[in-house]
């Protein structure tokens, strides 16, 4: 059966302006163009759905052929997809960038648009005077990114890597977009661990409120307190009026202990957080916590909390499983942290979207959160945009979840020391003994950690995903490594030759008629496009398939065509330039500058020389 017949918004033209040297996502003006072609043809109809499909070569609309049964019946006087692809064509609005000649209506009624060479010139020389700018955006809009938050006291896993390198990389692509990006570090640092861990810190370092307690290896503290917990009953409880107290807010001592614990663990966070570049700002749940008895108390006073068992929970549409907003004991839970935390984000901090980078474990948790704030009102979809982003788990090479050879959890520390030793193998397997130290460090860093990176933001984040050292720093193939080395490549031929391209530029117009740098030239000028679709689809790997992409097409175009070509003396083996295709030259800096870009999104750094 043939789903339910959506209607079309009705389009407006989207202007476009390139003489700030922005670039253009092609691919939505010329869906836009069309979709107004389509309203103007078929006025009310609801039509306006371009079905476009974009390539290298061209951008191809079949809303034709699709209409041509839509409109059965309605009276219109089209008999054939040309007919109705001839009228869209005639109906076209006014574009500052392309003419309706450039739209070409086939025998089957597809409607075809093929970049002129002019704008594809445009383009180019913008990139390359004014550097990689994206799409003006009209309106600041604000976006809150809810990624990395490990928890406290407990080791930073793989998970919160995965979501540390997702969302560092939404951020950039946003903060790059021209929103106004708030990172924010959701720590657990409220739950139940903290009171055991308390307990435990009193029992042996009775003296924490004047001598800072070592307990520099929280993993073994908390592993001790653990153990204690479970096979103590007597410590269970303490533990719990602990908790108790730390939730009142009333008791100094607890409150210093839990904030020692917290530091700690802090620590450590940061220098993983350093060494990756992420930027994040903490805001836990205990940030929260003012706000969680007055949430509850209106929720009540609104008749959304119903109690069972001495605990107050909240049923939300479509939900089988209630959150829990009020334990028995009066504590609070992270369904009671989360929703006063979206209530805060929604009302106080004016977020016009929300992401949450969270395991895909945590989904109905999330949805429930989201349903519960649109249930009473804090969240109206048409003005707040909610997202959970979720990933799969990491796997080791064996397929099954990702641990240490004795079963422990990988410690993110070790992961990215071992990350560092692999990487130099690498590196010195190609010129690394040629670089001066500061190069090589430079270079191993923009390796050993943009592998890491890459691996996991090069997969479809929904799947789970296979760690594997020896896969991420191949030298061919979708990896770290053979995207920097390209880009070293790129970027070293004007370098070596001395020459500034932007100044160059206006004395050559980037003309182009080979294959290999048309396929190049108009792949380069797709990446607003990537950025728009991942921008809506927030799936980061579709960019890196489309800078491995650029990658290969311009290692085509560079084997083929000739860019720089030398004279060298035969006696002293020196070379002299003997001609310059400026064209060719300005392609290689824009794509390099394409992938610069596309690789700073993805939290990578490049380097001039590996
Ligand atoms: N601390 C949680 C965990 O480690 C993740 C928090 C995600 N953010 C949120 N607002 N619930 O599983």
């Amino acid at each position: 059966s043939q789903p339910a017949f959506q209607p079309a918004p009705v389009p407006t033209y989207q202007p476009v302006d390139l003489s700030e040297g922005r670039m253009v996502a092609l691919f939505d003006h010329v869906r836009n163009m069309l979709e107004m072609g389509i309203e103007a043809t078929f006025p009310g109809k609801g039509f306006a759905n371009a079905m476009l499909v974009g390539s290298n070569v061209s951008y191809k609309s079949a809303a034709a052929l699709t209409l041509l049964k839509r409109i059965d019946g309605l009276g219109f006087p089209y008999k054939t997809a040309h007919d109705i692809a001839s009228a869209i064509h005639k109906n076209l609005p006014k574009s500052t960038l392309l003419e309706s000649s450039h739209f070409e209506v086939d025998e089957r009624g597809f409607i075809t648009v093929v970049v002129p060479a002019k704008l594809l010139a445009t383009i180019l020389t913008n990139i390359v005077v004014h550097g990689v700018l994206p799409p003006k955006q009209e309106k600041k809009k604000r976006v809150i990114i809810d990624f990395s938050s490990p928890n406290i006291a407990k080791e930073m896993h793989v998970g919160h890597l995965r979501s540390t390198i997702i969302g560092e990389s939404l951020c950039r692509l946003l903060e790059y977009r021209g929103f106004e990006v708030l990172r924010v570090n959701h720590v657990g640092d409220w739950g139940t661990q903290f009171g055991m861990l308390i307990a435990h810190l009193k029992d042996e370092f009775p003296n924490f409120r004047n001598e800072s307690p070592p307990i520099g290896d929280l993993q073994a503290f908390y592993k001790a307190s653990k153990k204690r917990f479970d096979a103590d009953e007597e410590f269970k409880k303490r533990a719990y009026t602990e908790v108790v107290k730390l939730q009142a807010g009333t008791d100094a001592d607890v409150r210093h202990a839990w904030k020692l614990i917290c530091d700690e663990s802090r620590r450590e966070f940061e220098l993983i957080y350093k060494r990756l570049h992420v930027t994040i700002k903490e805001k836990g749940e205990s940030f929260y916590q003012p706000m969680m008895p007055s949430v509850v108390a209106d929720l009540e006073k609104r008749g959304f909390v119903q109690v069972e068992d001495g605990r107050k929970i909240m049923f939300v549409p479509d939900q089988a499983v209630p959150l829990t907003v009020e334990k028995s004991d009066g504590g609070y839970t992270y369904d009671t942290s989360d929703l006063a935390a979206i209530k805060y984000r929604i009302e106080e901090e004016h977020a016009d979207w929300i992401i949450y980078v969270v395991d895909v474990g945590q989904s109905l948790h999330l949805e429930t959160v989201f349903s519960a704030a649109k249930h009473v009102g804090w969240l109206d979809p048409a003005k707040v945009r909610v997202d959970h982003v979720a990933f799969g788990l990491v796997l080791g090479e064996d397929g099954k979840k990702f641990k240490t050879r004795s079963g422990d959890t990988v410690r993110l520390v070790d992961l990215l020391d071992e990350a560092v030793e692999r990487a130099k193998v690498v590196l010195d397997s190609k010129r690394g003994g040629d670089l001066q130290p500061e190069e090589y460090a430079a270079a191993l860093d923009a390796v050993s950690y943009g592998a890491v990176k890459y691996a996991d933001l090069s997969t479809s984040r929904t799947s789970d995903y296979t760690f594997s050292f020896d896969r991420m720093l191949k030298l061919v193939g979708n990896t770290a490594p053979y995207l920097l080395y390209a880009y070293t490549r790129m970027s070293s031929i004007a370098r070596n030759a001395g020459i500034d391209v932007s100044k160059e530029i206006a004395k050559h117009p980037c003309e182009f008629t080979e294959g290999p740098e048309l396929a190049l030239a108009r792949a380069l000028i797709r990446f607003p496009e990537i950025l728009n679709r991942i921008t809506d689809d927030l799936m980061p790997h579709t960019l890196g398939s489309f800078l491995y992409e650029i990658c290969q097409l311009y290692s085509t175009f560079y084997e083929k065509l000739r860019i720089i070509e030398h004279d060298v003396d035969k006696a002293t083996g020196t070379k002299t330039i003997k001609s310059i295709h400026y064209p060719r030259l300005a392609l290689c800096e824009a794509a390099s500058l394409v992938l610069k870009q596309g690789l700073s999104i993805l939290g990578m750094d490049v380097v001039g020389k590996m």
